[in-house]
C-alpha cells in the first residue's frame, strides 16, 4: 500500500531521477539502484558507486507491458506471450534493443534486458517518471556481493554514495529476476529467479526451454560462478553429510553457523560455538529469507556458514544456483 507518506517520496525520488541522481528503490525481487535511462553520466555513476566493470549490461526497469515496442524491436511472439503471463512480475526479457537505449546501458551489446517490476512503489516511481522514460536499475549491492532485500541493506551496502533510499519494506521474492533469451523458437534461461521454472514451462508449453549459459556469448555477471557471496567462507552440503561435517569444525573450536531447511536433528547441543537456523522447507519462503540470512550470519563473523544443499527439484533451481555461486566464492577465497 502507499501512502500519503510515501507518495511524497515518491516525487521527491523522480524529480531526484530527472536531474540525473541515482536513486534505491524497491521491487518484488530485491532493491535496485535506480538512474534514469537517458541521463548518461547518471548511469556511469551506479557503474561506480556498485565497482562494475562497464561492460555488464544494466536491466531496464518499465511501468507496464506497453514499453516493449518502445525499448525493444523484432519481439518475438513467445516474448508478448511471457510478457503477459509474468508482467508486472520476476521476469526479464533479452530483446533486441531498439535505438531509444543508450549505448552504455547494454555494455555495447545490441540485446537489453527488459522488466515491470511488481512492486507498487517502483510502478508508482515509473509512473511519475512517466511513459517515455525507464529506469536502469542493477541490484543495489556491491559487484559480487549478496543483493539487499531491505532498504537498510541498501544503507549498508552503499552507504552515502546514492542520492536516496526509497523504503517499500522487505522484498517479497528475496531472488533476482529471472532473465531468459530467445533463439528462434528456443528460449534460454539465462539465469533462474524469482519466476519458478514449471511456471514458465506451463506458458511455453511444448516449446523448449534450454538452460544454456555456456552456448551464449552474454555478459552475464549474475552467471559468473563466483558471485551473490557473503564474506565468511560458505559451505554446502547434502542433508546427510551436514551433521557430520559441523561435528568435525566444532571439534576444532570453530564457530559455525548451520543453515539448514529439512527438521533433522543435530546432536550439538553441547558446543555453544554452533549456531542452528531453519529455513522454511518449502522455496517460496526460503527464498524470500535466503539473503537477510546470509548477510545477518555474515555479520555475526563466523568462521563457517554451514548450508543444508537444497532439493533438487526445478522450483529450488534459482536457490540451488545461488547458493552454488555463493559456495564456489568461499572456495576461491581459501
Ligand atoms: O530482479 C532483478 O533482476 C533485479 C531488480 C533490481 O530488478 N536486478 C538485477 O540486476 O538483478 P543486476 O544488474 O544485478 O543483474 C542483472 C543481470 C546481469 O547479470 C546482467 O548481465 C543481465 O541481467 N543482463 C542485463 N541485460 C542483459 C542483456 N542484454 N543480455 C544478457 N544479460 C543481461
Ligand atoms: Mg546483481
Amino acid at each position: 500500500m502507499i501512502t500519503p507518506q510515501s507518495h511524497s517520496r515518491i516525487a521527491a525520488a523522480a524529480a531526484l531521477l530527472k536531474e540525473g541522481g541515482v536513486v534505491a528503490f524497491p521491487t518484488e525481487t530485491v532493491y535496485g539502484l535506480g538512474a534514469d535511462i537517458s541521463n548518461l553520466s547518471a548511469v556511469r555513476r551506479i557503474f561506480e558507486i556498485k565497482k562494475r566493470p562497464t561492460n555488464h549490461p544494466l536491466i531496464v526497469h518499465l511501468a507496464g507491458l506497453s514499453g516493449l515496442s518502445r525499448w525493444a524491436h523484432e519481439v518475438p511472439e513467445q516474448a508478448w506471450q511471457l510478457a503477459d503471463n509474468f508482467w508486472p512480475g520476476p521476469l526479464t526479457l533479452v530483446l533486441q534493443r531498439s535505438h531509444h537505449v543508450p549505448e552504455g546501458v547494454t555494455g555495447g551489446q545490441d540485446t537489453v534486458g527488459l522488466r515491470v517490476p511488481d512492486h507498487p512503489v517502483a510502478l508508482a516511481l515509473l509512473n511519475v517518471l512517466g511513459p517515455e522514460k525507464a529506469l536502469v536499475a542493477p541490484s543495489a549491492n556491491r559487484f559480487g556481493r549478496i543483493s539487499p532485500t531491505t532498504a537498510a541493506h541498501v544503507r549498508e551496502e552503499l552507504g552515502e554514495a546514492v542520492d536516496m533510499v526509497l523504503d517499500g519494506g522487505p522484498c517479497r521474492v528475496g531472488l533476482e529476476s529471472t532473465i531468459v533469451g530467445f533463439d528462434g523458437e528456443t528460449v534460454i534461461i539465462l539465469r533462474p529467479g524469482g519466476i519458478p521454472l514449471p511456471a514458465l514451462a506451463e506458458v511455453l508449453k511444448d516449446r523448449v526451454i534450454v538452460s544454456g549459459q555456456e552456448k551464449h556469448a552474454v555478459r552475464v555477471p549474475g552467471a559468473l560462478r563466483s558471485h551473490y557471496a557473503p564474506e565468511t567462507p560458505l559451505e554446502l552440503w547434502p542433508s546427510e553429510l551436514l551433521s557430520h561435517r559441523t561435528l568435525e569444525l566444532g571439534a576444532k573450536g570453530l564457530r559455525v553457523a548451520v543453515i539448514a531447511w529439512s527438521d533433522q536433528q543435530m546432536d550439538h547441543a553441547e558446543n555453544k560455538n554452533i549456531v542452528h537456523f531453519s529455513l522454511p522447507a518449502e522455496p517460496v519462503g526460503y527464498g524470500r529469507l535466503l539473503y537477510g540470512t546470509l548477510r545477518r550470519f555474515d555479520h555475526e563473523r563466523f568462521d563457517h556458514l554451514l548450508v543444508e544443499a537444497p532439493p533438487d527439484e526445478p522450483g529450488w533451481m534459482a536457490i540451488a544456483d545461488r547458493l552454488q555461486r555463493a559456495s564456489c566464492a568461499a572456495q576461491h577465497d581459501e
